[in-house]
């Protein structure tokens, strides 16, 4: 009898239970497609994915701190030079607050350059009496209210393939061609107005980043002999919901004949697909790259413990990242219970906060939303809660874009219910915009220190 872990294969999935996961009407398209895409270029290497993972070890010790966000649902619209950077450079600046301040490197991970498939709570969607099949990404389907658009259209997996290609090449060149030099911490500014208090804090620390780095170049240290200063590490993830894709972009390494999902260096399973005798357990706990799960008010310990012998069974630090998402006022009464079953286990982890997806709520006006003040409280509660534990708060993970949206009530330039109409142009969940993503690295830089 092959032991489980020999009979994985990247679809041995196929003969689970399947949960939130497109039917094709035309199934040989689909095989087409699943070719097409194995014959493609692999979009990360395996050696990229290996080099996240210590990055993550290192957050698992307590010696780094996390930084994940990006899109709730990157969309093919929605794609531009312009959003990549401005995505890009939010991070960018979230990081430098939090590094300068947390004294710790901050690993930077984007929901990006593969983030289209989304899991849905309720499978129809029905207007004005008429019912159709959810929106799942447009990796999956059509945003537009037709029968036409909803239905699953296996072509869209190429279009996302080459998004993301192309997104990923624009990343590695911003991270690494010199945009992210340490020197251009001024020119990252938004496009800030004068009298707003955030730019002015981000003014100042940036002067004191720059009085440092006149101080090292007079030292002998510069961005020509210290690639550290020229260049950062940005990494990118997103949930691994459809799975057809995700087998078709799977690997071999050829240093190490280990298997590589090769569509991001780290992918998570999502709050809906976490079933542990599920189709996405049973697919990436055969990949070797860093993996996430989400974990919320509905996680049983005992099944936690459960699924971290499947995804983790060496206990290998940086495998495993659990992102808690349980929504304000429940992290006290949910978190520390998982923790402590884990910390008794000796297991090792990654603990990061995902304050968004448990505050969200319809608002008067209509909007799906989420407020401010909800997402620092879950994150303060998260950080309390580790403090008090003794254990390591390691990051947090985000819904933001570079863009100066309005979907998110709240922050210094507060958005009102009634602005919400102005600038609301997210394909899924309510995003952070700039400014608020920015303020809140602030907020968190205090409670990092
Ligand atoms: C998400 O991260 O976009 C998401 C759907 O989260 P969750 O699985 O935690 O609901
Ligand atoms: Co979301």
């Amino acid at each position: 009898m092959p032991t489980e872990a020999q009979s994985w294969s990247p679809k041995s999935w196929q003969t689970k239970q399947l949960h939130q996961m497109p039917t094709y009407a035309n199934v040989e398209e689909l095989k087409d497609v699943q070719r097409r895409l194995e014959s493609l270029p692999p979009l990360v290497f395996a050696g990229e994915a290996r080099d996240l993972k210590k990055q993550l070890a290192k957050v698992a010790r307590g010696e780094a701190f996390l930084l994940q966000g990006g899109d709730c649902a990157e969309t093919f619209k929605d794609f531009s030079a312009v959003q990549i950077r401005d995505t890009f450079r939010i991070l960018l600046q979230m990081a430098v607050v939090l590094t300068y301040s947390g004294r710790l490197p901050v690993v930077k991970v984007g929901r990006m350059a593969g983030q289209f498939a989304k899991p849905r709570s309720s499978d129809i969607e029905t207007r004005n009496g008429v019912s159709l099949p959810s929106f799942r990404g447009d990796l999956i389907n059509g945003i537009d209210f037709d029968d036409a658009s909803r239905q699953p259209d296996a072509q869209r997996m190429i279009q996302g393939y080459h998004q993301s290609a192309a997104t990923l090449n624009l990343l590695r060149a911003f991270a690494q061609g010199g945009y992210a030099d340490l020197h251009e911490v001024h020119r990252w500014t938004l496009d800030f107005i004068k009298d707003d208090p955030l730019y002015g804090r981000y003014n100042e620390l940036a002067d004191r980043i720059s009085d440092c780095l006149a101080f090292m170049e007079a030292c002998g240290m510069n961005s020509e002999n210290a690639p550290m200063l020229r260049e950062t590490d940005f990494y990118v993830s997103h949930e691994a919901l459809l799975l057809p894709y995700e087998e078709s972009l799977t690997r071999v390494d050829s240093t190490t004949g280990e298997w590589y999902c090769c569509s991001g260096h780290m992918l998570w399973i999502g709050y809906r697909t976490a079933q542990l005798d599920g189709a996405h357990l049973e697919f990436l706990r055969g990949v070797q790259n860093p993996l996430g799960l989400k974990v919320g008010v509905g996680t049983d310990v005992d099944q936690l413990l459960r699924i971290c012998d499947v995804l983790n069974p060496n206990n290998e630090a940086g495998r495993l990242s659990l992102i808690s998402r349980m929504g304000a006022g429940n992290v006290e009464s949910h978190l520390p219970k998982l923790i402590e079953a884990l910390q008794v286990e000796g297991r090792q982890v990654v603990w990061t906060c995902d304050p968004m997806h448990g505050n969200t709520h319809t608002s008067q006006s209509g909007f799906k939303t989420r407020g401010f003040d909800s997402i620092l409280s879950e994150v303060k509660d998260f950080f309390a809660v580790h403090h008090a534990l003794g254990t390591h708060a390691g990051g947090v993970h985000f819904e933001l874009t570079g863009q100066d949206v309005t979907e998110c009530i709240g922050g210094l330039v507060n958005v009102l219910d009634e602005d919400l109409g102005n600038r609301y142009e997210t394909a899924c969940d309510p995003r952070l915009n700039a400014h608020q993503s920015l303020e809140l690295a602030f907020l968190i830089s205090n409670l990092v220190r």
